[in-house]
């Protein structure tokens, strides 16, 4: 009996924590996190890892429901970090002490940042060499044989015009592979790059998951879409609509930055959408006369062109999430290509997932048809024709 009421109490202990771990996450990226990050890193205000640990509860309390009051007070500590930060005042919260309770577990224990894309980033250092391991030692080893090779045969021809016969080339084609060394070196060749190939091909290699170019201006998705919390579809409009998500125009961009001209790295980076369109960020106003000219984006994701891929039926009609397919974007400092994009990987979405059909206009005639055909079953896209090659193919 006692360890059953022991068990009801460490649930709702545990659960009580992850309520307001919820709702300190939820505060903290409401006011907080447009200026701090919980790491060491600085954005506006200094990263607040292990901030609970360097002060007190009563001093986090002070500063956090009213610094320029506490300051003015003549708390040292603050007045430290007041002039460490170039007096710029943090605003006031004022909070109630579950708030409090909530802000300061959840800064205590802040999700850990996901290990898996850390691995991916790493990944693509190697891949940014353009060389994978396997790539450097069939080079090496084509490197050795060509040297042995040319060695040889510079000692074989200096011995031949000694004896000063001309031959035609036909012939010497012909005699160069009489020779047994030659005939070795040749099969050995074709050999290393066949079994390179083979083992790309087995593996997977062509397949460009991770792929991460360096951008004109360093964008984080990290940032907008993460910690200002911008809605996918402010930039990437179109993906509801048509076939292409496209990438927006720096115009959008100016939306913001015609007033933010500075982050947590400087202006340099913001400075280059300034030069694209044409922006006096001192006179804040537009350079006359100036002609414009697009940032130039790398594209990542690109399908060959015999495959036919549609965003608005997969997220208008489909209703997935962009994260199902791209991955977590609004964690990447730089978007790097998460899925596969083969043709194995659409079909077997296609196999799995289900079509919806709930409050779905787009296909309400055909999925009445399908419901009676399918009754009981669960209607996947292939049923309705997901896996016809002329769905994807041109
Ligand atoms: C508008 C930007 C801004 C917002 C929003 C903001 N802060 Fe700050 N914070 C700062 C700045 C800047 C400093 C550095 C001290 C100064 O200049 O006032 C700071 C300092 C701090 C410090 C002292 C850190 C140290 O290492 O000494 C703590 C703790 C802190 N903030 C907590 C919070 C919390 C919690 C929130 C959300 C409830 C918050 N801040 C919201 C800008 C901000
Ligand atoms: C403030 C504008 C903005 C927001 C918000 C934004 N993006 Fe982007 N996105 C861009 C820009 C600019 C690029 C091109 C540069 C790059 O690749 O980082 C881009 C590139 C991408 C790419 C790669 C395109 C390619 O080249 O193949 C994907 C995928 C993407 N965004 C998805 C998302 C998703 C999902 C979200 C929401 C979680 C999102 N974006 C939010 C501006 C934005
Ligand atoms: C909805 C508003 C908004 C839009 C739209 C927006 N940004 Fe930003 N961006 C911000 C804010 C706010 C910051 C500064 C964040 C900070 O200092 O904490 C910022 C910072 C930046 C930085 C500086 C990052 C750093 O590390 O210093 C760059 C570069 C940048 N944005 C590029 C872009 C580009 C390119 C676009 C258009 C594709 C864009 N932004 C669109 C709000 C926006
Ligand atoms: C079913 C999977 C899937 C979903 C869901 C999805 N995408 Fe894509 N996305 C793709 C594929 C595949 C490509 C490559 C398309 C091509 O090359 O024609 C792509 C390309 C892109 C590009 C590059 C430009 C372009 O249009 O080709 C951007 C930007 C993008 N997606 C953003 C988004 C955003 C934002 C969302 C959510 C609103 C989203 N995607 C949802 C699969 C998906
Ligand atoms: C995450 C799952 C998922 C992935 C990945 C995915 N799809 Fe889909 N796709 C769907 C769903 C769900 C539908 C059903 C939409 C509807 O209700 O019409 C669909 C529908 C389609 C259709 C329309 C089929 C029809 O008969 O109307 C085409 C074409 C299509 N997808 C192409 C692709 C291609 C090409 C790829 C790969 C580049 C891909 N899809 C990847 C989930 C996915
Ligand atoms: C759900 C969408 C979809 C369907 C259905 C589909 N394909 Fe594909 N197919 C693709 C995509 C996407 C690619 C490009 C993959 C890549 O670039 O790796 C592709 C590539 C190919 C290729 C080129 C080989 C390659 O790996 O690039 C051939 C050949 C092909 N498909 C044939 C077919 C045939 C035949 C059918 C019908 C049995 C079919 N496909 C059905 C999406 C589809």
């Amino acid at each position: 009996m006692i360890f059953v009421r022991y068990f009801i109490l460490l649930s709702l202990f545990v659960s009580l924590n992850i309520l307001s771990a919820q709702t300190g996450e939820e505060i903290f990226k409401r006011d907080c996190a447009s200026c701090h990050m919980i790491t060491d890193a600085k954005l506006i205000g200094p990263g607040l890892k292990g901030v609970t640990e360097k002060y007190e509860r009563e001093w986090l309390v002070k500063w956090i429901t009213n610094s320029s009051e506490f300051i003015a007070s003549g708390d040292e500590r603050a007045i430290a970090i007041w002039e460490e930060y170039n007096k710029i005042a943090m605003p006031a919260f004022y909070y109630s002490d579950d708030e409090f309770e909530a802000l300061f577990s959840y800064l205590e224990n802040p999700p850990v940042e996901e290990v898996v894309a850390d691995a991916d980033v790493d990944g693509v250092v190697v891949a940014e060499d353009g060389m994978d391991a396997s790539t450097q030692l069939m080079l090496a080893a084509l490197a050795l044989l060509i040297i042995s090779w040319v060695l040889i045969s510079v000692k074989n021809s200096l011995k031949e015009s000694l004896n000063e016969e001309t031959v035609s080339v036909q012939q010497s084609i012909l005699s160069f592979f009489k020779k047994p060394i030659n005939k070795l070196f040749s099969v050995l060749f074709v050999a290393i790059i066949g079994i390179k190939l083979f083992y790309d091909v087995t593996m997977g290699i062509a397949v460009t998951t991770n792929y991460q170019p360096k951008q004109p201006i360093a964008f984080s998705h990290k940032l907008h879409a993460g910690m200002q919390g911008v809605d996918c579809n402010y930039c990437h409009s179109s993906a509801r609509t048509s076939k292409h998500s496209g990438i927006p125009s720096a115009n959008v961009c100016m939306n913001c930055h015609n007033a933010v001209a500075e982050g947590p790295s400087g202006t340099e980076e913001i400075q280059k959408i300034y030069d694209a369109v044409g922006w006096d960020p001192d006179k804040r106003q537009y350079i006359e006369g100036y002609r414009q000219k697009p940032i130039e984006w790398i594209r990542i994701h690109n399908l060959p062109d015999h495959a036919y891929f549609n965003h608005s039926q997969h997220v208008s009609v489909a209703g997935l999430e962009c994260q199902d397919c791209h991955g977590p974007i609004q964690e990447m400092e730089e978007v790097y290509q998460y899925s596969e994009l083969t043709m194995g990987w659409c079909i077997d979405c296609h196999r799995e997932s289900a079509v919806m059909m709930a409050d779905n206009e787009y296909y309400d005639e055909m999925h009445k048809k399908l419901k009676v055909k399918y009754a009981g079953e669960k209607i996947t896209v292939d049923k309705i024709g997901g896996l016809e090659c002329g769905k994807c193919h041109y």
